[in-house]
């Protein structure tokens, strides 16, 4: 289904749609058409994913058209935005986990193609895993469609507020990065207490983010409300991670459903 109303909010394309189904199916055609576009000039494409509630739904449309026989990964790569530290491969809880048990058991994907990063590393090679997985999306040539969800504090991937400058926040590499308790709270049920949520976590630095060709963010709900009308009507700053996305405007499309888009006044 189309979007109800499309608005452009500072150089951003913002699409705000019925509800997060039709969100979902119109983001799952953009990917399809990222896949056949990258595998046309360049013989693969290659996809930035996210984990979360949000794109639950997103996953379940690219299985449905990979079932109907229209949708192959065998020329895709992945790479996932973020995981915890330090999180077993096979926890239930790991975003490896969640990858596999949402999309990656489902479809084609080459298993050396689908990237997660391993939470499971030694201490002493844990920056050394995150700029070596900056260095596989450079040698893979870079993302050619990026998928974000947005947190309540507006991070993206689990780059958290921060007070550093503009300039110094865009420049973030992959890296490991301690989690806000904001965030940490958020998963304290799945974790059996606040105090068992890992503290510290592996992301994708804001740079690479930046440096996707296409970037879709996809918000629902009534708590994504206030993150994404701070990331787009807010000032451009690194304490709003999302507001961040705005140096890169003119590649960025916000897909939300009523709720999420309630405080930018439509
Ligand atoms: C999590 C993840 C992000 C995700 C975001 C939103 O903490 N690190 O990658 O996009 O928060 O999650 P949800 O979709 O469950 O609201």
């Amino acid at each position: 289904m189309a979007a109800l109303n499309i608005l452009e909010i500072d150089g951003s394309r913002v699409e705000i749609f019925e509800g997060p189904d039709a969100a979902c199916g119109s983001a799952a055609r953009r990917i399809e058409e990222a896949i056949r576009k990258g595998v046309e000039r360049r013989g693969k494409a290659v996809l930035g994913l996210a984990t979360g509630a949000t794109p639950i739904r997103l996953y379940e449309k690219l299985v449905e058209k990979h079932r109907a026989g229209g949708l192959s990964f065998r020329k895709v790569s992945t790479y996932n935005l973020d995981e915890y530290y330090p999180i077993g491969p096979c926890d239930t809880r790991s975003y490896r986990s969640f990858m596999v048990q949402h999309l990656f058991s489902h479809i084609d994907l080459p298993a050396n193609q689908g990237h997660v990063f391993d939470g499971s590393v030694p201490e002493g090679a844990v920056e050394e895993h995150a700029k070596a997985f900056d260095g596989w999306i450079e040698s893979d040539g870079g993302l050619d469609w990026q998928l974000l969800g947005l947190g309540r504090n507006a991070h993206i991937g689990f780059n958290e507020p921060s007070d550093l400058t503009v300039d110094k926040a865009i420049r973030l590499p992959s890296r490991a990065v301690e989690l806000k308790a904001e965030t940490r709270e958020l998963y304290a049920e799945e974790f059996g207490g606040i105090d068992r949520v890992p503290t510290r976590a592996l992301t994708v630095g804001v740079a690479q983010i930046l440096a996707a060709k296409e970037i879709v963010v996809l918000a629902f709900g009534p708590n994504k409300a206030e993150p994404v009308a701070k990331s787009l009507l807010g000032p451009i700053v690194a304490a709003v991670p999302g507001s961040l996305l705005r140096t890169v405007a003119e590649k960025v499309v916000w897909m939300l459903d009523q709720d999420a888009a309630r405080l930018l006044k439509v």
